[in-house]
């Protein structure tokens, strides 16, 4: 059987950073984060008995190394847990280009996934499942996977950790406009990331107070009161890039030009705009603001000097099966 499934990437509004347990990617914290409509990875996966290795094709280019080894110890898990033992043809294709400040692992392994399990034939795999073997191949996957607002809950084991979505896509007209500062391939992606930041002394303070975050971001959220929102999204995306300056080695994804859109974002909040930044691991500021001032913002961005594009989403929905065929 062949599968499709497309998902949306999602930007954290209570940040994922620092796992309890790396292999399982059991996050030190819960998270809770958007669907961002409009940019998807669409994957299709076929489980075939005439092929000796797995095979990937991304953006239309056949896959060697890293990347491919990434997907195949994924798709050794999903044989694991489907009991199948035949490799897989994966095909998979991005509507946003690669390195232009939304990160792709997100849509891309719970794509993956959900196309994974739906060509198995397994009609018994629930979505809190689908976003549990999500999480194994990249932690914010999980929160891919449910539509809307998505909270993740840390859990403390491989069951006990899934997400699942707190408001559906259409309860709070939110949009994120993205200026992108630079397009260039970050050094350190997430995964290394993760694993220094307990050598930040910063971090236990952090995961110390997260819970009270989670709980504040939320409320704000059910609330659509943007004035709580703004003030946890920033304190919280701040909080993150303090472990990742102070972790050994440390890391700087601020560019003078993401200190810019910052400290714009925050004088046009004193104006009166409802606007708030977040930033994840990369230099490109995501602007959340509501629907009413999505064009105002995108237009005083597109006047900062380092601002090289600005991309612009609103809620998405969930992960789902586009199509599936026999062969
Ligand atoms: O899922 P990963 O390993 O790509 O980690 C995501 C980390 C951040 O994007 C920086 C924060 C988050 O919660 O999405």
């Amino acid at each position: 059987m062949e599968a499709t499934a497309r998902a949306h990437p999602n930007i954290a509004f209570i940040k994922y950073w620092g796992n309890r347990d790396d292999h399982l990617r059991i996050p030190a914290n819960s998270s809770i984060s958007m669907n961002l409509d409009g940019l998807s990875t669409e994957t299709t996966v076929e489980w075939a008995d005439d092929i000796a290795a797995d095979y990937l094709i991304l953006n239309g280019t056949a896959q060697t190394g890293p990347a491919l080894e990434r997907v195949q110890r994924h798709l050794d898990m999903l044989r694991r847990r489907l009991n199948l033992s035949a490799y897989a043809r994966v095909e998979s294709t991005n509507n946003f280009p690669m390195g232009a400040g939304i990160a792709s692992s997100a849509s891309s392994f719970a794509a993956l996934t959900v196309a994974g399990v739906a060509a198995s034939g397994r009609g018994d795999i629930d979505e809190r499942e689908l976003t549990r073997l999500a999480r194994l191949g990249s932690g914010s996957a999980s929160r891919s996977v449910p539509g809307g607002f998505v909270e993740w809950h840390s859990g403390d084991s491989h069951e006990t950790s899934y997400a699942e979505s707190m408001a559906p896509e259409n309860h709070w007209a939110l949009v994120d406009v993205i200026a992108v500062i630079s397009t260039a391939h970050k050094a350190v992606g997430s995964t290394e990331g993760h694993k220094s930041a307990s050598t930040s002394v910063l971090q236990t303070a952090r995961v110390a107070d997260a819970a009270l975050r989670f709980e504040q971001c939320k409320r704000a959220i059910l609330d659509r009161d943007f004035v709580t929102f703004a003030e946890v999204v920033e304190r919280d995306s701040n909080l993150m890039h303090a472990i990742m300056m102070t972790s050994r080695p440390p890391l700087f994804y601020w560019l003078p030009g993401s200190l810019e859109v910052m400290e714009s974002v925050r004088s046009w909040r004193s104006e009166g705009l409802d606007v708030c930044y977040t930033m994840d691991a990369g230099p490109n500021v995501h602007c959340i603001c509501t629907q009413e001032r999505a064009a105002e913002i995108e237009t005083r961005l597109r006047q900062m000097t380092y601002v090289v594009d600005v991309r612009t989403a609103g809620v998405g929905g969930a992960a789902s099966v586009v199509r599936v065929s026999k062969r």
